[in-house]
């Protein structure tokens, strides 16, 4: 038994901060932000709007594109590391307003959140235990944030990707690898977290950036050399690399290191910033719909983020 990516859909928030805005807020600049990102604006979730909320809406764009009902889904997967709340996890608030059955849960791997859920929801569609899962990547990443911090906030946004995954006796996911270590703990973490609160902290993320760029460009060159060894694939022959949005930068690395020119790389970390789990099946979604990505296209989704996690998908789409 196989999975393939049967449809997409993204939601982004309606407001969107620019640039130009978020230097009436901290000593910034547009230059400084595009230069070291490629950024130039983010979306930020409304008072009252939160995760679950944007995942819903990706989730039904999902659904239309594939011509389904949420009663068509079994299983819901979603990586967040900004849920709503702690339970209800955001999938199970999903699994309730949509009116959907099957186990349901949410998964925190930061920035890696979406290749592991699509490879936890893999693996349960691969043993028969589900047929049709939903699998998503939300965040709110503004909620995180200390609007204070010029090393942060100009990097994040918030919103949500969406995919179908359905059982098939085709391959479509051909191979993931997932990794993990914490001994990086120091260069990006909250500081704090329902079991370790402090009244005194506020939670904020808190990133080196510097030093979690260098340890990024890395592990994830010494990732995607993996993936072509163990595919047996030479460097070049992969369609279309969609990776996590971080950073620009750190994109043309590891297409560099795919031997892709940056045509065959799906950014879109200009229009919505770093937005952690939601990134890849939000890229993954815009190259679909705009037609770039055709059916039968050879895909490598990647991701490195807080934890420090990172993992790859290689898909037949
Ligand atoms: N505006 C203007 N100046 C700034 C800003 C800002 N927003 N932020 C920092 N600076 C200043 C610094 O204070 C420093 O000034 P100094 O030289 O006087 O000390 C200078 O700019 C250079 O700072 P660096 O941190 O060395 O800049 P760098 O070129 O490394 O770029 C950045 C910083 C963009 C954060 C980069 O390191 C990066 O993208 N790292 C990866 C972080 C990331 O994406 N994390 C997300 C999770 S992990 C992942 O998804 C990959």
């Amino acid at each position: 038994m196989y999975t393939r990516i049967i449809s997409t859909g993204t939601y982004l928030p309606e407001k969107v901060l620019t640039n130009d805005e978020l230097e009436k807020i901290v000593n910034t600049s547009d230059d400084w932000i595009r230069s070291r990102t490629g950024i130039e604006s983010r979306h930020i979730a409304a008072d009252g709007e939160f995760t679950s909320h944007l995942a819903e809406k990706a989730a039904y764009k999902a659904l239309e594109a594939a011509g389904l009902v949420p009663a068509d889904i079994d299983l819901i997967v979603v990586g967040t590391c900004t849920p709503d709340r702690m339970f209800p996890n955001v999938a199970c608030l999903l699994q309730e307003r949509m009116g959907i059955t099957g186990p349901a849960f949410s998964l925190e791997a930061a920035c890696s959140g979406f290749v592991y859920a699509l490879t936890v929801a893999d693996q349960f569609l691969c043993s028969g235990k589900s047929k049709r899962a939903l699998v998503i990547g939300a965040e709110t990443m503004s909620r995180l944030i200390d609007w204070t911090d010029r090393e942060t906030c100009v990097l994040f946004g918030d919103g949500a990707g969406a995919v179908i995954l359905e059982a098939s006796d085709k391959p479509g996911l051909l191979y993931s690898d997932l990794g993990a270590d914490g001994q990086h703990r120091k260069l990006l973490y909250t500081e704090t977290g329902l079991s370790n609160m402090e009244s005194s902290v506020e939670g904020h993320l808190k990133m080196k950036g510097n030093e979690v760029f260098k340890v990024a460009v890395r592990t994830l060159e010494s990732m995607v050399d993996k993936v072509l060894l163990e595919n047996n694939l030479n460097k070049g022959q992969i369609d279309w690399l969609v990776p996590h949005q971080a950073n620009l930068r750190i994109i043309s690395a590891t297409a560099k290191r795919l031997g892709l020119p940056m045509d065959r790389v799906v950014v879109t970390v200009n229009k919505h910033g770093n937005t952690s789990a939601a990134s890849i099946p939000m890229a993954l979604d815009t190259a679909v719909r705009d037609g770039r990505i055709k059916r039968g296209n050879l895909i490598l989704l990647e991701a490195f983020g807080g934890g420090f996690t990172w993992g790859a998908c290689l898909l037949r789409y």
